[in-house]
């Protein structure tokens, strides 16, 4: 079944991708407002647990679809269609597609708002402070849709540019080597935040549990951000699956990226909310939140431009490491479901296909702006739509074709490892999470967020 395919030569070209493309804009932007849409602590103890025990494992299962079929998600659903005789399970790879390359359009939209914060910072550091405030103020930016829609365009162009080139290895490398100067950066903000007066409030809210703010969607917002956080439903982790090499372990890699991940995500709330905290008059449950918080706190302290700029550079390379892996899953796609189209050519197209969605959620906030459904934007309700209906929907069909479609015998060889005594124990509670646990958890979270809808 294998067939030839490049794949990497160490392992951590491997954690490179995988880690890259699951830490982004997810972490750091939407994480911190979901949670305080979803009330705080008892929502990030949900989280955390849903992380562990339903996203891992169906990470571990993308990714040993992708090892196993040495083919990308439409193909290999493909296939787990003909092996099982239901050949419908080729529309769950087909949709994973399909909500990749529109949460690439809005991704792209969100990744904008950085590229303007780091060129305002760049300008500040040679102007004088006063002009700095209004130029890093975020209610300009938001009324004007053409600049959204200029930086979002830029994006997508850089994106399409680098995969086209096909430089992104050496460029991930390159993000790679940044990435500790992004780590300490973000280490001293959140020593700084936390030397806020607002902490103890921040820290109570962060983590002294209080069930009652749980709300009938909550379920499913923590499990549709895990699933988007950790890149998982939209067939990018059965791509990276189908690059790995023979005797790397699946369940290893899949535990680790989603540790690095959650801890990610962890450390942007004990970033963001103090601060937030500080500027009592921010709602925490606006998707503007972190752009909203920080530029203004940076801009206060001594030091700030560098910092800011340095922050907003880093914040953007991986933006577009995630926008990179976004893009790859839709080009590699194509290119093995349509054998006669080039890759080069598979790539401008999807870029502008890209580009025609992105103008939706990019002026959103501007020309849109009184299209409002159940009370929220239309950039809102596309993530909703993406990120809590659908995502779940397509984790669920994978979860099905994985289930219909590998044998217990590929499974057990993708799993269990003999010399790790920990593969072993947790063989059986893998298997339990896919067939039986994930799937009713999956379905349970849409349907409370069903009663939500009606409730609310
Ligand atoms: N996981 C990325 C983030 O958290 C988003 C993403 C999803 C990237 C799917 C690639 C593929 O920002």
């Amino acid at each position: 079944m294998a067939t030839k395919r490049g794949s990497w030569k160490t392992r951590y070209g491997f954690y490179l991708l995988a880690v890259g493309s699951a830490c982004g804009l997810g972490n750091l932007w939407r994480f911190p407002y979901v949670v305080g849409e979803n009330g705080g602590g008892a929502f990030i103890l949900l989280y955390g647990f849903m992380a562990l025990a339903i996203g891992a494992p169906l990470l571990i299962a993308e990714l040993m679809l992708g090892k196993g079929t040495r083919r990308s998600v439409i193909v290999a659903t493909q296939q787990m269609g003909q092996k099982s005789g239901v050949r419908s399970l080729r529309w769950v790879g087909r949709l994973a597609v399909l909500v990749s390359i529109v949460v690439l359009s809005y991704y792209s939209v969100i990744s904008g708002w950085v590229l303007h914060f780091l060129t305002q910072f760049l300008i500040s550091l040679f102007s004088s402070s006063d002009q700095v405030v209004d130029k890093t103020n975020l209610a300009a930016l938001m009324s004007n849709g053409w600049l959204q829609l200029m930086l979002a365009s830029a994006h997508i162009l850089i994106t399409v540019v680098v995969v086209v080139k096909g430089v992104q290895q050496g460029l991930e490398r390159w993000i790679g080597y940044t990435m500790p100067l992004f780590v300490a950066l973000v280490a001293i903000l959140v020593m700084r935040s936390f030397s806020l007066p607002s902490t103890p409030e921040v820290l109570r809210f962060l983590f002294y549990p209080d069930f009652s703010k749980l709300t009938w969607s909550s379920l499913n917002h923590a499990l549709g951000h895990v699933f988007f956080t950790l890149s998982v439903g939209f067939g990018t982790m059965v791509t990276f699956g189908s690059y790995m090499r023979e005797e790397d372990h699946i369940p290893t890699a899949g535990f680790r990226v989603t540790i690095v991940d959650t801890m990610i995500s962890m450390i942007a709330v004990v970033m963001i909310f103090p601060v937030a905290f500080q500027a009592s008059n921010v709602p925490l449950t606006d998707p503007a939140l972190m752009f909203e918080v920080l530029p203004k706190y940076l801009l206060g302290v001594p030091g700030g431009v560098l910092f800011g700029l340095a922050f907003f550079v880093c914040l953007y390379l991986a933006a577009l490491n995630a926008s990179i892996g976004l893009l790859e899953v839709v080009v590699s796609n194509w290119v093995d479901a349509q054998k006669e189209m080039e890759r080069g050519k598979a790539t401008w197209y999807s870029g502008a296909i890209a580009l025609l969605l992105t103008v939706l959620p990019a002026l959103s906030s501007s020309i849109f702006k009184d299209i409002r459904v159940g009370g929220r934007s239309l950039i809102e309700n596309l993530d909703s739509l993406l990120i809590n209906w659908l995502l779940p929907v397509v984790a669920l069909g994978i979860l099905i074709a994985f289930n219909m479609g590998i044998s217990e015998k590929e499974k057990e060889l993708g799993f269990v490892d003999k010399d790790k005594f920990v593969s072993y124990s947790m063989y059986p509670h893998w298997l339990f999470i896919l067939r039986w646990a994930g799937p009713i958890v999956i379905l349970l979270g849409l349907l409370l967020q069903i009663v939500g809808v009606f409730t609310q």
